[in-house]
């Protein structure tokens, strides 16, 4: 079997952060949701991963590369226009030849332990087999609905009337048929093939299609807010290790990482929490569900349910920062000189919350 993940688009939804990084390369728990996907798929004994790119194909390259630290083999398939997931398939023709194989949306974060099921899809006679979750806005996803057996009755791509809250979450198994279906289907109303037409096609011409009801948590990390909660679930899952420096006057939880070459100096750090590499927090203090990438600093200051990126600055802050996403090299200091004002240099599309 093989693996296909698709990381193309924009990630407008996403912006400042993604004008300067693909957003399936943002870390959750201090992983790129996109390496995530790439172990997940691994775990399932997939060594060969084709990855669908876009316009952030350089940087998707510069992080991954050919796949050896994951042990897998990537090969790099560009998409030229964003023309949708059945068209990714299609273009991943030659990558695919007859094999089985998973395809992953390299934006969403699932709940651990995916991949038994892969494997048996692998050992099964399905043609298909999709996986679902319910959630309570059906319209905005491609919806199934199923009969009193638990059958496939039909699909459909963003519904304004869903015929049940079962949404596709972005994992999908297929074998060669679905090349057939690709080439079949027309291109919907938003100007893309999709992919629930083309395993649409699939269930009408009789093919054996297996809906999967996934009942942990799944995340499509479409904008802040999503990727916060992404990151509150991942450091639940974590297994919490301290490689780092914790000095004598600091406090630091059971379920708090340190990654080698971090410092916590006069500090208390509440867990689920992790602070990356080469980062330091001083006199601060760090609360739950808080992510710190690389290199860091985080001084006289209070934050709390945040996610900060890489090479940023938190420092003399008054009052804690919360619910907050702090992208790369930003800087967020108090302000001595007179007079009292909120001094800002943000980039566009940013957001920011004032008392
Ligand atoms: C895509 C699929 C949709 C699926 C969703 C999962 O939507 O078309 O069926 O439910 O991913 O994230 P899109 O992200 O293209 O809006």
């Amino acid at each position: 079997m093989k693996g296909l993940i698709l990381s193309g688009g924009k990630g407008t939804r996403l912006y400042p952060l993604t004008y300067t990084k693909a957003k399936q390369l943002i870390p959750v728990a201090n992983k790129p949701v996109l390496v995530r996907v790439i172990e997940a798929i691994r775990d399932a004994g997939i060594t060969e991963i084709g990855i669908v790119t876009g316009d952030t194909e350089p940087e998707i390259r510069e992080a991954i590369g050919r796949g050896g630290r994951w042990g897998v083999e990537v090969t790099y398939i560009p998409q030229p226009q964003p023309l949708g997931l059945a068209h990714a398939v299609k273009i991943s023709a030659d990558f695919l030849g007859d094999d089985k194989f998973v395809m992953f949306l390299g934006d969403n974060v699932i709940e651990g332990g995916i991949s038994p099921l892969i494997e048996e899809f692998a050992h099964s006679d399905w043609n298909s087999q999709i996986v679902l979750t319910r959630i309570e806005n059906p319209q905005q996803y491609g919806v199934v609905e199923l009969n009193d057996k638990g059958d496939i009755i039909r699909l459909v791509e963003k519904p304004k009337e869903p015929p049940s809250d079962l949404a596709l979450v972005g994992i999908y198994m297929f074998d060669n048929h679905i090349m057939r279906a690709v080439n079949e289907i027309a291109p919907s109303a938003r100007g893309e093939l999709e992919i629930t037409d083309a395993i649409q096609w699939l269930v009408t011409n009789g093919y054996k299609v297996r809906p999967y009801i996934h009942r942990g948590w799944w995340i499509d990390t479409g904008r802040p807010d999503d990727m916060l909660e992404a990151n509150d679930y991942a450091l639940e899952e974590l297994e919490h290790v301290v490689d780092g420096y914790v000095d004598r006057d600091s406090s630091v939880d059971k379920r708090v990482t340190i990654e080698k070459g971090a410092e916590v100096i006069n500090s208390v750090v509440r867990g689920p929490s992790i602070i990356g590499r080469g980062s330091r927090i001083i006199n601060s203090y760090v609360g739950p569900f808080t992510s710190i990438y690389h290199n860091v600093t985080i001084e006289n200051s209070e934050i709390e349910h945040s996610m900060v990126l890489e090479n940023s600055v938190v420092r003399d802050i008054q009052g804690r920062i919360q619910d907050s996403l702090i992208g790369r090299n930003a800087v967020v200091e108090s302000s001595p000189t007179k007079p009292k004002t909120h001094k800002l240099t943000l980039g566009d599309y940013s957001s920011i919350g004032i008392l």
